[in-house]
């Protein structure tokens, strides 16, 4: 066993202590080299006022090999400091003073992508959250706001291209074939956002006039083959930069701004300050290769980084824990652009989806925790849907409470206050409180307190008096370490709907109590409540609608978000019924009204972003999440049922708007024909899980006929789930044609790996020893092992177990090169003990396995830790 894994430290938020020594300026200089790169740092430290005299200074550092250290221009003798595994440890020092390290790395042999690492011929860094230290020593922690100057010294034939933070200040040559550059960049920063590219690559240019008026160049670095998929990720960063000014005041603020695309990348980006490292999957897009998807996660993602610049890097996090301060507010924040970009009840519709299929299982499960969470082992395992997608909920709903223009106010507030420090999130709720002169007391619960509430409804006409009175009741189930929980403070958004007329105006009701009750007087007729528009809280929503209020919801209600809810709602249902948890009297019936609404809303919506959701069933994790217990083959079987009835009943319309939609124009991307693409490829798909004859045949000329991706993938991502007999041919055919495009080859291997088929689990055997797949690359583990594990209940979950113990093995194997991704992925299983006993056994049995091999990353012995606690 590693010491690691035997001794895992846990880092508690109540532990928190300013820091004993300040660094004001850093200076770096890389003799870059891809097997061995050699660093020299040169700190300017001044020990902080509350320090005790004799304060050691602790330094951060991991795989990295130590060469010397000076303190003001004297080398230390190696008995006058202490190295272990992870820190440099200096026991008595002057009240300021310059402190001089020189060590190496191997970027080369760096598989975990964190710290100074190698991707397809550049080097690239990752420093969030911990990895500046595997650069070098230093005490790498947020609240160390320092200057950077950079300076590179690297082969020009290899790294003709030398980028860093800032502006850039000199290059030049330094004959025997290497070249240097320098770099700096005048805002205080912490470590995690220091980053440094080196490569052959292509840049592609643009430029954008800020609101006061100055002149930023916006470069975007690729591989030359690459260079042509540049064009909508700075579409969107120009956009993304207007609207952060128009909505938020915020300004850019250095002459130039940077993005680099790499194969490699644990996450989807980061935002290093002035140099953004993208996953090259949500940089790349062309009409041929990209999917409307996929050009809205490009949208949103490159706008997600560039807003960090003011809420994460002008104003960061003091401590870890204080995470969903950027994250939550910046998703927030690329949530609201997105909506403005597209169609804002869409959007929401997109969220809130993405929030159930991935927040609310975690809130359900072992993993369970606050958004901001009291302790870890590893701040990576905490990049989670709680902190970033709940963590936005909380800031809209604090947005809601207060009103639009109080939290104007109150964002100018916090950045005003807060501008170059470390803030926490007490600071950025008390800036909403000071703004707009709520008390949110109450409201900060929400922080500190795990688990989906549920708010149960229940109501009451009296046609007599004409008042309608709501009871509303709120309990938030116990998670782990967590039994008793206290009500919240949330925001109902709620509108009273008739069978004729239109609805009432929205209010927005204040739940403080666990239980309470509002009353309306005054309503001239029975009304059906539209009740938590648009979500407006994180909530699960208990009642008893009956279907003749459902449908009324479902054609009426002048929220169109609530009427997709109460579409999608009511499907789930019938899917449940048929799955034998038993949820309408007559599911057959219902399905047939719901197609007929469905019909209505297909001929008469204008949005067609809008019908392709409605059009959209339950996916076999929607229904899963439903369960008391998890039945994976009757979870399959119901959706076939429901997709079958549904397709069948209406097989008119569907094959008529296949036909409407039909474009020959060439391909643009905007919201509106995205929206049409969209409508026609859902349609596609429940064709093809109809009875259809032609379906299939449809689809495989569409996938031939495709000049761009979306229909292209639209028709054989379909076909690949369904059991065509035009499926092979298809899938055959695809990977033919887009063997050469390696993100194309990803969602290839995704569609196999999601087909809910006996034959899958083979599939995804064989294919791991592929041309098209590597375990080096974390867009192919996601693609192949990740998508089966989540994405494919019935399969994965084989009732003999066997998935499971393959599953196992490659976490394990993964473990060994890239911990952080082991750990990402062993949380597939979160949801394990929602199966019957004979999995949960099995599953238990591997979970252990794991937890007791040696050598175990702490990352995974975290993981595996929580996942089996209690059990
Ligand atoms: N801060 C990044 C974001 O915008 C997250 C991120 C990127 C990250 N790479 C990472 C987090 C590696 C941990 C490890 O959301
Ligand atoms: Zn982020």
């Amino acid at each position: 066993m590693t010491a690691a894994a035997q001794d895992p430290k846990t880092v508690y938020l109540k532990d928190y202590r300013t820091p004993d020594y300040a660094v004001d300026a850093v200076s770096l200089d890389f003799d870059l080299d891809t097997e061995r790169t050699r660093v020299r740092t040169r700190l300017q430290i001044r020990r902080t006022p509350n320090a005790a005299t004799d304060a050691p200074l602790v330094l951060n550092g991991e795989e990295i090999e130590l060469a010397r250290v000076n303190v003001d221009g004297k080398r230390l003798q190696e008995t006058a400091y202490v190295v272990d595994g992870k820190t440099l440890t200096l026991p008595s020092l002057p009240e300021h003073f310059v402190l001089e390290i020189e060590n190496y790395c191997a970027p080369a042999k760096n598989t975990a992508l964190s710290g100074l690492y190698a991707s397809s011929d550049m080097l690239c860094t990752q420093c969030e959250a911990e990895g500046f230290r595997r650069i070098t020593y230093f005490p790498d922690r947020p609240d160390i706001l320092a200057k950077y100057s950079v300076r590179m010294t690297a082969n020009k034939n290899k790294f003709p291209v030398l980028l860093s933070n800032g502006n850039p200040v000199g290059a030049g040559e330094t004959g025997d074939g290497r070249h240097w550059a320098a770099w700096e960049d005048p805002h205080p920063k912490p470590s995690y956002l220091f980053a440094l590219v080196a490569g052959d690559l292509a840049r592609v240019e643009d430029n954008f006039t800020t609101m006061s008026g100055r002149n930023v160049a916006l470069h975007i670095y690729v591989q030359y083959k690459d260079i042509k998929k540049c064009d909508y990720a700075l579409d969107a960063l120009k956009r993304a930069m207007r609207w952060d000014e128009e909505v938020y005041g915020r300004e850019y603020d250095l002459d130039v701004f940077q993005i680099v695309a790499v194969d490699h990348f644990n996450m989807g980006a980061m935002e290093n300050k002035g140099l953004n490292i993208f996953n090259a999957a949500y940089v790349l897009a062309s009409p041929e290769t990209a999917t409307d998807t996929d050009y809205e996660y490009i949208e949103s993602i490159v706008a997600h980084e560039y807003f960090h610049n003011w809420s994460g890097n002008r104003v960061t996090c003091r401590d870890w824990f204080q995470l969903c301060l950027k994250e939550g507010f910046t998703v927030f924040r690329d949530q609201q652009f997105s909506a403005d970009m597209r169609s804002g009840p869409v959007q929401r519709i997109k969220d809130v989806k993405a929030l159930r299929a991935r927040q609310f299982p975690e809130d359900a499960g072992p993993l369970a925790h606050p958004v901001r969470p009291e302790s870890f082992i590893t701040i990576d395992n905490f990049y989670t849907a709680t902190v970033y997608e709940k963590g936005a909920e909380l800031v809209r709903m604090m947005c809601t409470l207060i009103g639009p223009e109080a939290f104007r106010a109150a964002t100018d507030l916090y950045f005003d206050r807060h501008d170059g420090e470390a803030a926490t999130v007490e600071d950025f709720v008390a800036a909403m409180e000071a703004a707009s002169g709520k008390d949110l007391t109450q409201f900060r619960l929400w922080y500190v307190q795990a688990g989906t509430p549920v708010a149960r409804l229940e109501d009451d006409y009296d046609a007599k008096k004409g008042v309608y009175t709501l009871t509303v009741t709120q309990s938030t189930p116990p998670t782990p370490k967590q039994a008793d929980k206290k009500p919240l403070h949330m925001p109902l958004r709620a509108a009273l709907v008739f069978e004729t007329g239109a609805p009432g105006r929205e209010h927005m009701l204040e739940l403080t109590s666990p239980s309470e009750t509002f009353t309306f007087e005054n309503v001239p007729a029975r009304p059906v409540l539209s009740a938590f528009r648009s979500l407006s809280a994180p909530v699960v929503v208990k009642r008893d609608l009956p279907l003749a209020d459902r449908l009324l919801l479902m054609r009426r209600d002048d929220d169109l978000y609530n009427r997709w809810e109460t579409a999608h709602r009511l499907l789930l249902d019938v899917v449940l019924t048929f799955a034998g948890d038993a949820r309408l009297d007559k599911a057959e019936q219902a399905l047939s009204a719901y197609a007929d609404a469905l019909g209505d809303l297909l001929e008469n919506e204008t949005d067609d972003a809008f019908a392709a959701e409605a059009l959209k069933t339950p996916s076999q994790n929607d229904v899963a999440q439903e369960m008391e217990i998890i039945d994976p083959a009757a979870i399959a079987a119901a959706l076939a049922k429901t997709e079958r009835g549904l397709a069948d009943r209406l097989a008119e319309p569907l094959t008529a708007l296949g036909a409407r939609l039909c474009d020959t124009s060439p391909y643009r991307p905007d919201a509106a024909s995205a929206g049409r693409r969209a409508m026609k490829n859902a349609a596609l798909k429940l064709r093809l899980s109809g009875a259809d004859p032609d379906a299939g045949a449809t689809a495989l000329a569409q996938f031939r006929d495709a000049d761009n991706m979306t229909d292209a993938a639209g028709a054989v991502s379909a076909l690949a789930l369904s059991d065509r007999p035009e499926r092979a041919a298809a899938l055959s055919e695809f990977y033919d044609a887009w063997r050469g495009e390696p993100l194309v080859v990803n969602k290839w291997l995704s569609w196999q790996a999601m087909a809910p088929r006996a034959d899958t689990f083979q599939t995804v055997q064989d294919l791991l020893t592929h041309d098209a797949f590597a375990m080096n690359n974390p867009n192919k583990v996601r693609a192949l092992i990740g998508a089966f594990a989540m994405h494919n209940l019935s399969a994965f979950h084989c009732a003999d177990g066997a998935a499971y113990v393959f599953f196992a093995d490659q976490v394990l194997k993964l473990d060994k090169m890239n911990p952080q991704l082991a750990a990402r992925l062993v949380g597939a299983l979160e949801n394990w003990r929602r199966f019957d006993s004979q999995r949960q056994v099995k599953t238990k049995a591997e979970l252990k396995r794991i937890l007791q091999t040696d050598g175990l990353s702490e990352n995974l012995f975290e993981m595996a830790n929580r996942l089996l606690e209690g059990a």
